[in-house]
């Protein structure tokens, strides 16, 4: 088959469209033939040699497929060749054929075509790991979504607006009449305003239930100062750096706060399963109605890879950009 490789780790240049060996399944795994893979910020960072697969998973990137069951293994029980599946992966999306636990797979949600379902696994999963699974977000709470216009920040908006949450963003001034569209009940200008103030002053001092941050050390101080009573900061990323220099803990103590954190590519397999599932089961029904849309922001073919990464690394997307395979 074809796949993304990398000439070596480096800038988007260093991608390039080469022959590698057809990925072999297992018993309980499908082939997919992969219509369209889109891009995540790892990618970047496994470009740059920052962020390596999973022991004795594909060294190619890509997080995510929506394609045509090719094949399948022995034990498969669920999906016959010619299904349209989409899923997560622990890598090797950006290939003509990428192989996938067979309960990992889901079924595009009728409605949607595989363009729009490959926008789907990576950041609602991510989302809704942090929103449900982490915090525990009520109906009647607000929540703080750093990033705001992000892959993964966009689906959190949605998510929390289907449970009943309200919620503030930070983004570009910019990409502000896009989260509000999208449901959000506030956004902060995080490089002209100081997200802090505009917190204490949209929620009359109380603070927020929870926040969900992308941005880790610049934010770590700011974010304990803006959590309500008994709230919960979930960090998923740190594009602004992982060190805190000083920090005072007392809000920790003081709020009775809980501070978590995860990956979801260094899961097991069953967390992921579990997880595909309850998504599964939460949003496919507020897919079909159209309560929940994947937000697309452009779609590049394959060999345009390096041009989709750019746009990514100048945060110029609002949602996700697809790469078409085939
Ligand atoms: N833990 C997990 O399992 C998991 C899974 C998926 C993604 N993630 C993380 O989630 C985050 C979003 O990923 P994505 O793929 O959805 O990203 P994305 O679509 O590329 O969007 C990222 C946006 O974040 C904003 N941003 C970038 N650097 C920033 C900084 N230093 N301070 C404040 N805002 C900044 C930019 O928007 P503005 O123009 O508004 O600044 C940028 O467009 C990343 O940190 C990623 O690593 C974590």
């Amino acid at each position: 088959m074809k796949a993304i490789t990398l000439k070596s780790f480096g800038g988007p240049e260093q991608m390039q469209i080469s022959e590698v060996l057809d990925p072999v399944i297992g018993d309980n795994e499908i082939l997919v033939q992969v219509h369209f893979t889109a891009l995540n910020r790892a990618d970047t960072l496994q470009r740059k040699g920052l962020y390596p697969p999973p022991e004795g998973e594909s060294e190619i990137m890509g997080l995510e497929m929506a394609g045509v069951v090719a094949q399948i293994g022995n034990s498969v029980q669920k999906w016959k060749v010619g299904d349209k599946v989409c899923g997560l992966l622990p890598g090797g999306g950006y290939a003509e054929l990428a192989r996938i636990h067979e309960d990992m797979a889901l079924p595009i949600p009728r409605g949607l075509g595989l363009e729009e379902a490959v926008a789907i696994p990576e950041v609602f999963l991510t989302a809704f790991q942090a929103i449900r699974w982490l915090a525990d977000l009520q109906n009647g709470e607000t929540v703080l979504i750093h990033a705001g216009a992000s892959g993964v920040g966009t689906a959190a908006i949605q998510l929390a607006k289907a449970i009943g949450a309200q919620s503030i963003v930070t983004a570009s001034k910019s990409k502000h009449s896009f989260c509000l569209q999208l449901g959000a009940k506030e956004a902060i200008d995080y490089k002209n305003q100081n997200f802090e103030v505009e917190i204490k002053r949209l929620t009359e001092g109380q603070g927020v239930n929870v926040i969900m941050d992308f941005i880790g050390g610049p934010y770590f101080q700011k974010n304990l100062n803006c959590l309500a009573l008994e709230g919960r900061l979930i960090m998923q990323g740190w594009m602004g750096g992982p060190k805190i220099s000083e920090t005072n803990l007392g809000p920790i103590l003081q709020k009775r706060l809980q501070i978590t954190g995860s990956t979801l590519r260094s899961r097991t397999q069953e967390y992921k399963i579990a997880l595909s599932k309850d998504l599964f089961n939460f949003a496919w029904p507020l897919f079909e109605n159209e309560q929940l849309k994947p937000i697309i922001d452009s779609v590049y073919t394959w060999d345009m890879a390096a041009q989709a990464h750019q746009k990514m690394e100048e945060n110029k997307n609002i949602g996700k950009i697809i790469l078409k395979i085939t």
